[in-house]
């Protein structure tokens, strides 16, 4: 799941990746759009004082006023509308009224809009007050992450496996970690579909990405040591060393030019 959890072998279920029709693509790019104004409305409520279920029950409402299902809701039995991971959160973390934000922490909101039966999967960092500049370069890094991840994925002859070869020295440099029980994934009707997106260096031989190839890339990335543990509720991952940890995602297509990304505002 989302950061979908890994799975076995992904060679074996290589040879399923779809090729999405242009009308396919534009169903997605409209979730997508829809998952984005949404995202961006949820980081404008991240302030002091605010708890993560106010600002799911806006995602939730949100999205159905836009004629939008959340995606996240029930979900494998999965209890609220989006997902809100604080500090040393990973992701999945659960909307509750107790957990109240404050000055200095870091918030991943993660939303999965369907609309016309397709999915748009995004999510983005957001800053509580005054945050420590080490703080903040885990942030920028994790986009940083994502972003080069991105364009490895629009070059020539680009493999899924360039992904992670690309955005594994980035987070080294820094001396952070990247997350590796959580990948990225393809997306359309279903919320995840073939392959698993691996962000971290791999030497698999998965297959060159397709024009029309859709799925997404959101690379986890720890202060500390790469190792997950999941929280007695089933859902929430944190990392193993209580370290901080910051996320990005965009939901994208392959074209004959590079990567179109289809979580974007209108
Ligand atoms: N949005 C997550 C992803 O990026 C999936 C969350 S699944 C949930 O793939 F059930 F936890 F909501
Ligand atoms: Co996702
Ligand atoms: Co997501």
């Amino acid at each position: 799941m989302h950061g979908k959890k890994k799975s076995g072998n992904t060679k074996a279920t290589m040879a399923h990746i779809k090729v999405k029709t242009q009308k396919e693509i534009e169903l997605i790019r409209s979730a997508g759009a829809l998952a984005a104004e949404t995202l961006i409305r949820a980081g404008e409520m991240c302030k002091p004082g605010v708890s993560t279920l106010e600002i799911d029950e806006f995602i939730g409402n949100f999205t159905k006023k836009n004629g939008g299902i959340s995606a996240c809701m029930g979900y494998h039995g999965y209890p609220r509308y989006a997902c809100i991971s604080l500090n040393e959160v990973i992701c999945h973390g659960i909307p509750d009224a107790q957990t109240i934000l404050k000055d200095g922490d870091i918030l991943n909101i993660d939303i999965t809009t369907i609309l016309s039966g397709y999915h748009g999967d995004t999510s983005a960092m957001f800053l509580v007050g005054n945050v420590k500049p080490e703080v903040k370069e885990l942030v920028a890094t994790a986009k940083l992450c994502m972003e080069e991840g991105i364009k490895a994925a629009g070059l020539p002859g680009a493999r899924f496996s360039d992904i992670g070869n690309a955005i594994q020295p980035i987070a080294d440099e820094h001396g952070f970690s990247v997350v590796e029980d959580y990948c990225g994934h393809g997306i359309g009707r279903g919320f995840h579909e073939e392959p698993t997106v691996l962000h971290f260096a791999n030497n698999e031989h998965t297959p060159l990405i397709e024009v029309g190839n859709v799925f997404t890339i959101e690379p986890m990335i720890n202060m500390g040591k790469p190792g997950t543990r999941t929280l007695k509720d089933g859902w929430t991952a944190v990392s193993c060393d209580g370290s901080l940890s910051a996320q990005w995602e965009h939901t994208m297509v392959r074209t004959k030019s590079g990567i179109d990304i289809l979580t974007l505002p209108r």
